[in-house]
């Protein structure tokens, strides 16, 4: 085994390694500091992340799976992120948290990290930090929380809040039974059931091979999820000894692999956002263009909302993402490794498919090209994408005129004014919610309809806006547009009425007006008025240093890695 990082702390007789060891000693054994390896946990479990309040319990049988292998296991609190009630929105926090986890990952005496993750931006964040830091890292992603019912149908959370306030809206759906459903949503610990940024980001996580083959993906209750954290324990302690980083794990090859799961799953467009953000993190170089000419091939083999009818568990006990990767083992890097030294393709073998409804045979896939599409033209000169498989198939090639807000605010007071001048076709824009302009690119690309229009039995429309959109969410929707409006983007200078031009097979999306036009356009003095930058605080380093949507919305200054060296001591 190499030295140990922690020996730099712990070894010697000195007075340096006395301060490190004399307050570690609180019932540790007699021989934590002499060769054993120290283990971290940076556990984002909280009471106000409800996805990840189990977490205490996974940490538990990570502790015992490093004890047993030898090390010694240190359980370090990280920022935690609960997508549902942190305002005004998680985003804005996710590079905070993977910066202050990195400084705490580099500033204490450890030699591994375990990561625990589950809640949309928690796994995004411990994965930027340990790849800036680059010790030996893995993954235990917290799982989905088991399906909810109401009246006899399962709830998709996330998805069948969105599918029944649009029913109430329409009424369909009395108010009384809407918040009846409340309590069937969430039925256990866990995160969101439906493929939403979680799922996403756990398997995805897998998919790269920070997490132990087989394991993202168990059910939040399940018992299985216990014995992977005990051996994902014990695989921290191997990884240390032989000096496994996630620079060593995490190849260019790993991130096509995560783009090819990305798609057979049918994952959250939010999944973009972040790889490229994790990618930039290790200097690999991975562009929006990648998930296009990557993912545009890959057949959709999960039958999961939101683009289907299944749920999380259900996807697990139908043999979970390594049976949906065995049907497209061509597709993916055969050499990209995982955390146990092993390919990721060498742990496909075997891994039957044990329901065909809810993962596809790739002979009986979904949809043949179930990947994101990476639109531009002259309203998306660096790029924007779309899920196809969650839009309205005859939408995909669409002519029709903006009705431009200028703000989500601007968008609620106007969405049902009774002279809103909207019809089916119209193309519905929503501006400064991007990075900057929100800011924290909100999950808000996915504008409500306007209640004339679900009255009339119109389901969805075209959308786009330069902020995200909820992996649980689905529609026609065009986002992550870049440059957004607040940073000079062409969103800023589209006006109401003008034509707009959507085709994605063509990978195309433009506003019919000619450059001249365009150039000579300032922005509307709402859209000016509506990006006030914050005047202090983390706020405002996010909006002086956050970079645009196609590159990962990571900070400028928090590109690439600074390893795990701390050259002074402060004793
Ligand atoms: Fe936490 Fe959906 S709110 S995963």
């Amino acid at each position: 085994m190499p030295g140990l990082r922690s020996d730099q702390w712990y070894s010697g007789d000195d007075r340096n390694a006395y301060i490190h060891r004399a307050w570690m000693r609180r019932g540790v054994p007699g021989n934590a500091f002499e060769g054993r390896p120290q283990i971290a946990i940076a556990n984002t479990a909280s009471d106000l992340t409800p996805c990840n309040m189990h977490l205490g319990e996974v940490a538990q049988s990570v502790k015992n799976g490093i004890y047993e292998a030898g090390g010694i296991p240190l359980e370090l609190p990280v920022v935690s992120l609960g997508e549902t009630q942190v305002r005004p929105t998680a985003m804005l926090w996710r590079n905070m948290a993977a910066m202050a986890t990195e400084e705490m990952l580099r500033a204490n005496p450890i030699d591994g990290v375990v990561l625990l993750g589950g809640c949309d931006k928690t796994i995004p964040s411990l994965l930027m930090a340990a790849a800036s830091v680059d010790l030996p890292a893995l993954v235990v992603p917290g799982g989905p929380m088991l399906t909810g019912h109401f009246k006899g149908r399962p709830l998709g959370c996330g998805t069948d809040v969105w599918r029944l306030s649009e029913e109430v809206r329409a009424g369909t759906l009395s108010q009384e039974e809407f918040v009846q459903s409340e309590s069937a949503t969430i039925r256990s610990k866990g995160h969101c059931n439906t493929m939403g940024t979680a799922s996403t980001m756990g398997l995805l996580a897998e998919a790269l091979g920070m997490v132990i083959p087989g394991t993202a993906g168990i059910p939040a209750p399940d018992s299985r999820l216990l014995e992977a954290s005990h051996g994902a324990g014990r695989m921290a302690v191997e990884m240390v000894r032989e000096g496994r980083k996630p620079s060593d794990v995490l190849s260019a090859g790993s991130f096509r692999n995560a783009i090819v799961a990305l798609a057979a799953i049918g994952g959250s467009t939010n999944a973009v956002v972040h790889l490229l953000a994790i990618a930039g993190r290790l200097g690999i170089d991975l562009s929006l263009e990648d998930f296009d000419r990557i993912g545009s091939r890959v057949p959709l083999l999960v039958d999961l909302l939101p683009a289907g009818r299944f749920l999380m568990d259900d996807l697990y006990r139908a043999g979970g993402l390594l049976a949906v990767l065995r049907q497209v083992e061509d597709l993916l890097d055969p050499e990209a490794l995982t955390v146990d030294g092993r390919s990721l393709v060498s742990h496909l073998e075997g891994n039957e498919i044990w329901d065909r409804e809810v993962i596809r045979p790739r002979e009986d896939a979904m949809l043949q090209e179930g990947g994101i599409a990476v639109l531009t033209g002259n309203l998306a000169p660096a790029g924007a994408v779309i899920k196809p498989a969650a839009a309205s198939p005859h939408l995909l090639k669409h002519r029709g005129r903006a009705v431009v807000f200028d703000s989500i605010e601007d968008f609620h007071a106007r969405v049902d004014d009774p002279d809103l001048d909207i019809d089916a076709d119209s193309v519905m824009v929503l501006r400064g919610c991007g990075p900057k302009g929100y800011p924290g690119m909100p999950e808000v690309s996915n504008m409500p309809l306007p209640t004339k229009l679900l009255e009339q039995g119109v389901r969805d429309v075209v959308r786009i806006c330069d902020g995200r959109m909820s992996g649980t969410a689905y529609g026609t929707v065009i986002l992550h547009v870049a440059p957004e409006a607040a940073a000079g983007g062409p969103l800023g200078l589209v006006r109401t009425g003008d034509w707009i031009e959507l085709d994605v097979e063509g990978r195309t999306l433009r506003v019919d007006l000619p450059d001249e036009e365009l150039a000579a356009r300032a922005p509307s003095p709402e859209a000016v008025a509506a990006f006030a930058a914050p005047t202090r605080g983390w706020e405002r380093l996010y909006v002086d240093h956050v970079l645009q949507a196609d590159t990962g919305a990571d900070l400028d200054f928090l590109v690439g890695s600074s390893g795990p060296d701390v050259s002074r001591e402060s004793h």
